[in-house]
């Protein structure tokens, strides 16, 4: 299996073209875009949009009113959305049929990176085994877009891709870097810049929730075309590159 790794924005915005014929992308960004975005989709939010930037979430919902508005910058709320980006928001009410229009620092501008993909899915810890046997059962390049923190690596989101990576290509650094870190896994993430940032702010509780394994085994799917995450599994592409 060949093993892409891109660390970091500065890796996926150079690749996003360039990707090998038949590729799969997993997005990472579990602190915390990909984590909310799987307890969402699993609590019945009908799909997610993706967008790269605040104003363009404002935009969505002025067309289609009922589009609810979820995400953060710096962390924190955004003034006028209807959402944080923490998963915890959804978690207990049904969020039925739900829409959302979603913008992260990093996390959505990563899946709009994934233009070149023949198939683009979103992980987490919540949803590690599904993505691990969807990743196992590919017959093509796989891809590791590891959204970062600002414009740096990631330590967190690494720490993913090497959990993926560990069972289908154990002899890749991200795998040896997952087994060096997996016995502290909570204080490694709280001491990753992103999960500094959530401890300051308050949120550390989200660090624990998203290290939580297969709470919600749902496999997202980003379509390029349609510009959409949801559950149903399709390719990016409507014909095989
Ligand atoms: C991001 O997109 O950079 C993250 O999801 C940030 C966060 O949730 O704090």
């Amino acid at each position: 299996m060949k093993t892409i790794a891109l660390y970091a924005p500065s890796f996926w915005n150079v690749q996003r073209f360039e990707l090998p014929p038949q590729t799969l992308a997993v997005v990472i960004d579990v602190l915390r875009a990909t984590s909310t975005m799987v307890a969402a989709l699993s609590n019945g939010v009908q799909w997610i949009s993706p967008v790269a930037n605040i104003e363009k979430a404002f935009s969505i919902r002025n067309l289609s009113p009922s589009v609810k508005l979820a995400g953060e910058k710096g962390g924190g709320r955004i003034e006028g959305f209807d959402f944080g980006n923490s998963p915890q928001e959804f978690l207990g009410t049904p969020f039925l049929n739900f829409e959302l229009a979603m913008f992260t620092t990093n996390g959505t501008k990563a899946f709009l990176a994934t233009m070149s993909a023949q198939e683009v899915i979103a992980a987490s810890f919540l949803n590690l085994e599904v993505v691990i046997e969807k990743v196992s059962q590919w017959n093509g390049p796989v891809a590791y877009f590891c959204a970062g923190t600002g414009a740096d690596f990631s330590l967190e989101d690494a720490i993913v891709a090497g959990a993926i990576i560990d069972r289908v290509d154990p002899d890749h650094p991200l795998a040896s870097l997952y087994r060096f870190s997996k016995n502290d896994l909570p204080q490694a993430f709280r001491n990753s810049k992103n999960g500094a940032n959530l401890v300051k702010i308050g949120l550390e509780s989200d660090i624990d929730l998203c290290l939580q394994r297969n709470r919600f085994p749902v496999l997202p799917y980003f379509d390029f075309t349609q510009g959409l995450i949801d559950l149903s599994a399709k390719s990016n592409k409507k014909e095989k590159r």
